[in-house]
């Protein structure tokens, strides 16, 4: 007896969307259950202005990451500083962080006038670490007492250096 075995392939969709006032709500949440800061509606407002710089990512349609950025001009230098990029647990090692760090590269190659993309990382986030190392940010910095209501209140700086440091652009 011959049997007939009909395999379905299910292809999981990662797409990234727009922050607006009324999906909003959604990013909140979403950082509330992913990181244990909490961010204030200064933060949140400036997320609502910032286009590009920040992007829900959509499972199958359903919310479960984002990433939000903004640009930082300080000690002499465009950096490009990652405020949150995080995925919900169960969602985890299925692409969907590379899909948001991939858009913040295609941001800062297509602007071209950026010297570095950087964020904070906590120092036992072991898996965060991995992950970053893999698309070239390395630890450049350790603050200590960095977080003030979590511990270990320490902070690696990861960075990912675009050009040397002063070298501006002549465009
Ligand atoms: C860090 C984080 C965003 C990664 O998201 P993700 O969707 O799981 O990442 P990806 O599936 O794209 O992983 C890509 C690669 O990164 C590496 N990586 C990701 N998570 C890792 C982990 N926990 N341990 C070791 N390597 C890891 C792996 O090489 C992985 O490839 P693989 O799954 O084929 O082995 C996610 O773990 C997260 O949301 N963490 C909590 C929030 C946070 O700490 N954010 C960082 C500070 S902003």
């Amino acid at each position: 007896m011959t049997r007939h075995y009909l395999t379905i392939v299910f292809r999981a969709k990662i797409e990234l969307g727009d922050v607006t006032p009324h999906n909003i709500k959604q990013l909140k949440l979403l950082n509330q259950v992913v990181f244990p800061v909490s961010y204030n509606e200064k933060f949140y407002k400036d997320v609502l202005e910032a286009g590009e710089l920040a992007k829900l990512a959509y499972y199958n349609d359903i919310v479960v990451g984002a990433v939000c950025c903004r640009v930082d001009t300080s000690e002499n230098s465009r950096r490009l500083y990652i405020m949150t990029l995080g995925c919900l647990y169960p969602y985890r090692r299925l692409g969907i962080g590379t899909v948001m760090v991939q858009h913040v590269l295609n941001y800062v190659e297509r602007d071209g006038n950026f010297d570095s993309i950087f964020l904070h990382v906590q120092v036992n986030n072991e898996g965060a670490i991995d992950f970053y190392k893999k698309f070239g940010f390395e630890i450049v910095e350790t603050k200590k007492y960095y977080y003030k209501r979590i511990e270990p209140a320490d902070a690696h700086v990861l960075q990912k250096t675009l050009r040397p440091h002063n070298q501006t652009s002549t465009q």
